[in-house]
């Protein structure tokens, strides 16, 4: 049986950050709103010019060093991503070209704030089938550029970034086991109503917002996150006792910590970044790992859950092994 495995992560944020207080400036809400409800204090957004790709080739370029792999070793590329830089080609052949790799499968994915966990588990499946030695994988947005700035219940929430992983065989897990799981019944919840085939024309620049009934996402989203993980655990054949890390997806600190009473999980086993990037959507759970491996807390060996929720909705889990 191969396994896959993660040999080393990388993450990339956009330099320009916001805090609450710029947002004090922009919109009718303070610092203590926005702390008090989701608990962000801070994102970084991305340049007028800086688009997904550039984000994504700085924290593949950080994940490749961090595995000690060239552009010559990867022979399949998956990126996560709800904001690619064009409709076609996809971004992940344009973030191949950059990066010099050789022909091989490069292909995105979209599940909103799900991206990355999507991604990660399509390459595993690829690893498995024994048709890859050497995954890079992205869960990356610009979220930003598609937020209304005078819209006080979205602009607060999300922020930019790139996380990026090297995902090679290996005799034992590893990945132990993914879930996939996705219901369009919500779609009203949380969307974004302009796309390639609907109102492209139609709408100007700046004209389309992301619609959201912040209340029922929250409910459904705190639901699901604990049932994904619950099965995961239970499927896996896992105590919640053997965990060492829970990754969840930074959308909103009261969200995590509502899932992580739900799992019986203490807040110390459970990696937050939400304060300092906001909900970067796909890219958010691959930065916490990053973030985490790379200040010492996730060690070699540790058992770790990934999950993530998003429009859709869509949701995903992976146990794995570091
Ligand atoms: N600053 C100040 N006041 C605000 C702001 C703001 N930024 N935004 C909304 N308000 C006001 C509202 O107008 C409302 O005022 P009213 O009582 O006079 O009508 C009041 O605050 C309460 O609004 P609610 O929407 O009920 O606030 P709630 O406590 O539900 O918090 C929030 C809103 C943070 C969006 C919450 O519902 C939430 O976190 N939902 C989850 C949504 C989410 O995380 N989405 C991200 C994408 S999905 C994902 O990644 C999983």
């Amino acid at each position: 049986m191969i396994y896959s495995r993660i040999e080393g992560t990388g993450r990339y944020l956009p330099e320009r950050i916001m805090t609450n207080a710029d947002l004090e400036k922009m919109v009718d809400t303070s610092d203590e709103w926005i702390r008090t409800r989701t608990g962000v204090e801070r994102r970084h957004i991305a340049g007028d010019d800086e688009t997904t790709s550039d984000l994504c080739v700085k924290a593949a370029q950080a994940a490749m060093d961090a595995a000690g792999v060239t552009a010559d070793d990867v022979d399949l590329i998956v990126i996560g991503t709800t904001t690619p830089d064009l409709i076609f080609p996809n971004i992940a052949t344009l973030v191949q070209h950059r990066l010099g790799i050789k022909p091989c499968p490069a292909f995105s994915i979209e599940a909103a704030c799900t991206g990355f966990i999507y991604a990660l588990s399509t390459a595993d499946k690829f690893m498995k089938a024994g048709e890859t030695e050497c995954a890079l994988v992205i869960g990356a947005e610009v979220i930003s550029k598609l937020v209304d700035w005078t819209d006080r219940s979205t602009c607060v929430l999300f922020g930019d970034g790139a996380g990026a992983a090297i995902v090679k065989p290996a005799d034992e897990p590893g990945i132990v086991s993914s879930h996939l799981g996705a219901d369009g019944q919500y779609k009203e919840l949380l969307y974004y109503p302009v796309g390639a085939s609907k109102d492209l024309a139609k709408a100007g620049v700046g004209d389309s917002k992301i619609l959201m009934k912040g209340n029922e996402v929250f409910k459904v989203a705190v639901k699901t996150l604990g049932n994904v993980a619950a099965q995961t655990l239970e499927e896996s054949g896992i105590d919640k006792s053997e965990l060492d890390w829970l990754i969840p997806h930074q959308a909103n600190m009261r969200i995590i910590q509502a899932t992580a009473k739900r799992l019986g999980l203490s807040m110390e086993k459970v990696i937050l970044t939400v304060q300092d990037h906001g909900n970067t959507s796909a890219a958010s759970v691959p930065m916490a790992l990053d973030v985490a491996i790379r200040d010492g807390r996730i060690k070699r060996g540790q058992l770790l859950l990934l999950e993530a929720f998003g429009g859709g909705f869509t949701w995903g889990s992976i146990l794995m092994r570091y």
